[in-house]
C-alpha cells in the first residue's frame, strides 16, 4: 500500500447470483485497476439485508461473491478484499451520516422508487437509507474513484453531496469521490425487455445471464434474447435488443462496436447470437472453474477475508474517529 496511490472503493451485494451485468459493469474493470490504485473491494452484506434474505443463502452467497472476486482476477495481495459487516465502522458511520442526509434527497433515488414499487408496504427503512450506508462505505476510505455501472451514478452524487455538506458544517474531513463508469458495459440490459437493466432479481431467468451459467444455458438464453424484425446488426436505439448484444460482444471480446458492425454486415441474427454466446462462454468458462476451486477451499477464503477486514478496520476506524471528534463526541 503506497501512500501516493489513489484510492478505489467498490462493492457488490451478495443478494442473488451475480450476472454478466455485475461482471462487465463493475468486476472486470476492478481487475484492470488493481495495479495502479490502492483498492478496497467489499462484499456488501449489510446492504443485502435491506430486502429479505434467507440466512443460509446469505452466508453461501457471501462466500460465492468472494470466490467470484478472486476467480475474476482480483489478487488478495494487491487488493483489500473484505466483508462489510466485519468492519463495524460502516454501520456506525452510516448512522452519523444519516443525520446529515435529507429525507427529500433520499426520496428522489430511482433505485429506491423502483424497489419500493416492487415491495410495496413491507419496504424496510433500511432500503430508504441504503445510499447513506453506501456513502459511509466510500467516504471511510478517503476514496478517489468508485468503479460502478451507470445505475449507481445517482448514489455517487448523493455521496458527494453528503460529504460536501459534512465538510462545510465542520471542516474538510472527506475527499469528494468521483464515479468511474466504463464506456461500454456500464448498463447491460435485460435480454427479454431490453429497455430495462439486466438484474439478478428479475423474475424470468431468461432475462439475465449469470456468471455461473453453463455453456448450454448461455446458448439458450442468448438465442432467446428479444431482437427485432429489421435483420441488420447495427447500433441504434431502434434496436435495443441488438444494441445490447453488440455491447456484450464488445466487452467480451474487446472488439469495438464499429468492428462488430462490419463483421456482421449481411449476416443474420442467428450467426451473431451464436457468436455472442461463444464469446461469453470463452470468457466465463475459466472463471467458473476457478470459482469452484476457491469454494472448495474455505480455509483460504477465510484467511483472505480475515486479512482484508484487518486492513479495512484500521483505515475505517481512523476516519470514524475523525468524524466523531468533529461532531463533538467525547473521546
Ligand atoms: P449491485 O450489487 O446492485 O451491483 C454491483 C455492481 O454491478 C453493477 N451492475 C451493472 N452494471 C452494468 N449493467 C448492469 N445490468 C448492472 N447491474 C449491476 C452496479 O452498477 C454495481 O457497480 N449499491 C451497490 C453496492 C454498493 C457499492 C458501495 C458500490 C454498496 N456500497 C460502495 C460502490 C461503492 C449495489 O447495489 O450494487
Amino acid at each position: 500500500m503506497e501512500e501516493n496511490k489513489k484510492v478505489i472503493f467498490s462493492g457488490i451485494q451478495p443478494s442473488g447470483n451475480l450476472t454478466i451485468g455485475n461482471y462487465y459493469g463493475a468486476l472486470k474493470n476492478w481487475v484492470k485497476l488493481q495495479e495502479q490504485y490502492d483498492t478496497y473491494y467489499c462484499i456488501v452484506d449489510l446492504h443485502a439485508i435491506t430486502v429479505k434474505q434467507e440466512p443460509k443463502d446469505l452466508r453461501r452467497r457471501t462466500l460465492e461473491v468472494l470466490a467470484i472476486y478472486l476467480a475474476a482476477g482480483l489478487d488478495p495481495e494487491k487488493n483489500t478484499i473484505f466483508i462489510q459487516s466485519h468492519v463495524p465502522a460502516h454501520s456506525e458511520a452510516a448512522w452519523l451520516l444519516n443525520c446529515y442526509t435529507y429525507m427529500g434527497e433520499l426520496s428522489r433515488m430511482t433505485q429506491f422508487k423502483d424497489k419500493s414499487a416492487r415491495y410495496g408496504e413491507s419496504i424496510s427503512a433500511g432500503l430508504f437509507s441504503y445510499p447513506v450506508l453506501m456513502a459511509a462505505d466510500i467516504l471511510l476510505y478517503n476514496t478517489d474513484l468508485v468503479p460502478v455501472g451507470s445505475d449507481q451514478k445517482q448514489h455517487l452524487e448523493i455521496t458527494r453531496d453528503i460529504a460536501d455538506r459534512f465538510n462545510n458544517i465542520y471542516s474538510p474531513t472527506f475527499k469528494i469521490p468521483e464515479p468511474y463508469i466504463p464506456e461500454v458495459g456500464a448498463r447491460i440490459m435485460d435480454l427479454q425487455s431490453p429497455e430495462k437493466k439486466m438484474s439478478k432479481s428479475a423474475d424470468n431467468p431468461n432475462s439475465y445471464i449469470l456468471i455461473m451459467d453453463s455453456p448450454e444455458v448461455i446458448k439458450n438464453k442468448i438465442s432467446r434474447a428479444v431482437t427485432d424484425t429489421i435483420g441488420i446488426v447495427q447500433y441504434t436505439n431502434d434496436q435495443p435488443g441488438i444494441k445490447n448484444l453488440m455491447d456484450i460482444m464488445s466487452v467480451a471480446t474487446g472488439k469495438t462496436i464499429d468492428e462488430i458492425q462490419k463483421e456482421y454486415e449481411g449476416l443474420g441474427y442467428a450467426q451473431f447470437k451464436k457468436d455472442v454466446a461463444e464469446a461469453l462462454i470463452t470468457e466465463l468458462k475459466p472463471i467458473q472453474s476457478k470459482i469452484k476451486e476457491y469454494l472448495d477451499n474455505k480455509e483460504l477464503l477465510e484467511e483472505i477475508y480475515t486479512k482484508g477486514a484487518e486492513k479495512a478496520n484500521y483505515v475505517a476506524r481512523k476516519t470514524l474517529s475523525k468524524m466523531q471528534r468533529k461532531i463533538g463526541f467525547i473521546k
